[in-house]
């Protein structure tokens, strides 16, 4: 029995990811996980993968040790999963220390302020996190840990010249160390060189993933990245609202896909190396407000919601937002039996549907 996520669509995107890497997770039986930033939206399904794997099979369990200091993270998301003897759920600041009191053999760095809106908010505690709160998860690893797996980001890329789209890991990237992202980019980008400082002087086993844009249920509808934002107008049953001309371009990847990646990373041998993890369906913003209002009715009935233009009251929303974003995913499909497999309009349905069921709970 799949122990009960908080969804029945991320039940069942919990079971197509353990069927697809459980048996590749086979080291972390009888051994201990720490996921930092495990009360965010992409680390939740770290936890629910191993809560899961936990509850399926007979033997030694994965033990779980979940760090987050709920900046952007909520204790709703793994709040049934609180009271069980394979997860130690720690409230901590991993840019302050990680004392944790044990010994960890794996761990997965996802703590970060992500968000544009909230990493611009915050941008001090944003670098803090991502450059301190790096190097206190890679000495950690130094006691021995047998995989880490550094979450960074397609941000590192900056705004790409256009001749480098789809990007490759290789491309070196074209990001202002200035402008209103810095925080968060350049700081991504010293977090990886210390990942492979630690790879090259110690041995610590660490892969560095660079996810471009993963939507999917558990996103926070007010966490201000462009599908929550638009799924939010469409709950409220008003027009889909674009705060730029729609001509940038995205590559969405929906969470299962990302996350059956980001495991096969974690238990590899590619230590020391980068792989971009997302999806290479290049689509325009304008496009995909498009193709939510033609799925919104289904979902939620009709009519249809309009698209609207309006301009932010932040007035560095669109300041080195990149035009161009696609992944070049040669590298993950060449080492990994790894394919992205759900199309943007049934992710955007799934994900759709998983906010409207949300919401009627709530009442
Ligand atoms: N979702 C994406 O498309 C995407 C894309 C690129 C990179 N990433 C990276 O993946 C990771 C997870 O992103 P997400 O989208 O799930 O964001 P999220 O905000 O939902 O999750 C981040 C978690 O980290 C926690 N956190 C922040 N600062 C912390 C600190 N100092 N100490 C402890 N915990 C802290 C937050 O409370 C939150 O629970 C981040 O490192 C992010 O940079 C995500």
């Amino acid at each position: 029995m799949i122990a009960k996520a908080s969804s029945m669509i991320v039940d069942e995107d919990v079971r197509t990811i353990l069927d697809d890497v459980g048996p590749a997770l086979e080291p972390l039986h009888g051994t201990t996980l720490l996921v930092t930033g495990g009360s965010g939206f992409l680390c939740s399904y770290f936890v629910e993968t191993v809560a899961a794997l936990n509850a399926l099979r007979d033997g030694p369990a994965c033990r779980l040790i979940v760090v987050d200091n709920l900046r952007t993270g909520t204790a709703s998301r793994l709040a049934h999963l609180v009271n069980r003897a394979d997860i130690r759920f720690v409230q901590q600041d991993v840019s302050t220390g990680l004392d944790l009191g044990e010994p960890v053999d794996w761990i997965i760095h996802g703590a970060s302020i992500a968000s544009p809106t909230f990493y611009r908010r915050y941008p001090l505690e944003t670098i803090d996190a991502n450059v301190s709160g790096t190097r206190h998860a890679l000495e950690l690893a130094r006691n021995g840990a047998r995989g880490v797996l550094y979450l960074s980001t397609s941000e590192v890329y900056g705004d790409p010249d256009p001749a480098c789209i789809p990007t490759p890991e290789d491309y070196r990237g074209n990001v202002s160390c200035t402008g209103p992202r810095a925080c968060y980019d350049e700081s991504k980008r010293l977090a990886e060189t210390l990942c492979v400082t630690y790879h090259q002087l110690y041995g610590v086993p660490v892969k560095i993933a660079r996810p471009f844009n993963v939507y999917g249920p558990r996103q926070r509808l007010d966490d201000r990245r462009i599908i929550p934002d638009l799924m939010a107008c469409a709950l409220r049953r008003q027009p889909l609202v674009l705060f730029s001309d729609g001509r940038a371009t995205r590559a969405f990847c929906y969470v299962a896909d990302a996350i059956r990646a980001f495991w096969r990373l974690l238990v590899s041998n590619a230590s020391g190396e980068v792989f971009n993890v997302g999806n290479d369906e290049e689509t325009s913003i304008r496009a995909l407000a498009d193709r939510l209002a033609s799925i919104a009715p289904e979902v939620l009935g009709p009519p249809s919601p309009s698209v609207a233009y309006q301009v932010s009251d932040d007035r560095n929303y669109l300041t080195d937002n990149p035009q161009r974003r696609c992944p070049d995913l040669s590298k993950l499909r060449a080492r990994f039996p790894w394919q992205p497999r759900v199309p943007l309009a049934d992710g955007l349905a799934r994900t759709l549907r998983a906010y409207a069921e949300a919401s009627a709970k709530e009442g």
